[in-house]
């Protein structure tokens, strides 16, 4: 049994890992941790980090970016192995995530779901034919209205995977209203749309001389997410320090 921390326990995706966990012969949450505590959960839960000493194999985090720091310092205190999936960290904190790593497993993943992190590998082969080919590329995200970041970490990490492709060549674009010229040959657009309820939809584009060829991926709902951070915990308890990824989780 994978003892678990939830971090975040009280959101959204607290509430989904809860639930999967609770019906899991293999994974238990035996303390959350959150800055507001609302009474959702049938485990203890610590409002302050430094509060929580429970047991635990791996914590699984999907709370807020101003969280991450002070969350890995806990993880390195506590040699606790963590599965972050927290989107919209900066620079400085994804550096800290790469020297943690060298302290703890790290497994670090925008988007937690099985479906994205096959797309994340056939738009590398898309990209070495097409783009090579003169086909432009862009990404365009959709989410609920109340996403804070934008565009999405997934949207990133899929441009990430494009450019990495093609020898990390390219530069992208966010937003084309500030510049009026034709878009160059190196770049990757990205747009994000946000509105109502759409948990989460991406649509890698290449567009090429009067064809167009588009991958897509829709999720109907956020459970797809938590399914793949509870595998991830599994996965990861245990493991020596170092960054993982869920394609190591994929593959086992
Ligand atoms: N990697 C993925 O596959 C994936 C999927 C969905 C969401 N996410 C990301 O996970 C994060 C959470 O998403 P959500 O929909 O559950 O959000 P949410 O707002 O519903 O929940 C976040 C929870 O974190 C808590 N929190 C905020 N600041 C905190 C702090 N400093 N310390 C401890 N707890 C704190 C909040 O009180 C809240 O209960 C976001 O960054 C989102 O983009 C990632």
């Amino acid at each position: 049994m994978v003892k678990i921390i939830m971090h975040g326990c009280c959101g959204h995706m607290g509430q989904v890992i809860s639930d999967l966990a609770a019906k899991d012969a293999e994974a238990e949450i035996v303390a959350g941790i959150d800055i507001s505590d609302k009474g959702n959960t049938t485990y203890p839960v610590f409002t302050d980090i430094k509060a929580c000493q429970t047991e635990a194999d791996v914590v699984i985090d999907f709370s807020s970016a101003k969280a991450a720091d002070a969350l890995l310092d806990f993880c390195v205190e506590r040699n606790l192995p963590v599965v972050l999936c927290t989107t919209g960290l900066s620079e400085e904190q994804l550096a800290k995530v790469e020297e943690t790593a060298k302290k703890i497993p790290v497994l670090k993943s925008a988007n937690m779901s099985l479906g994205i992190n096959t797309l994340l590998k056939l738009i590398q082969e898309a990209a070495k034919v097409l783009a090579t080919a003169g086909f432009d590329m862009e990404i365009v995200e959709r989410h609920h209205r109340l996403k804070l970041d934008a565009p999405s970490g997934t949207a990133l990490a899929l441009a990430d995977s494009l450019n990495e492709a093609m020898d990390n060549q390219y530069h992208y674009v966010y937003d084309r209203s500030q510049k009026r010229e034709m878009r160059d040959d190196k770049e990757i657009g990205i747009s994000a749309v946000r509105g109502g309820t759409i948990v989460g939809d991406h649509e890698v584009i290449f567009a090429g001389p009067d064809e167009v060829i588009e991958f897509k991926h829709t999720a109907y709902s956020k459970a797809v997410f938590g399914k793949g951070a509870v595998e991830a915990a599994k996965f990861l308890a245990g493991k020596p320090a170092g960054r993982y990824d869920m394609a190591d989780v994929i593959e086992g």
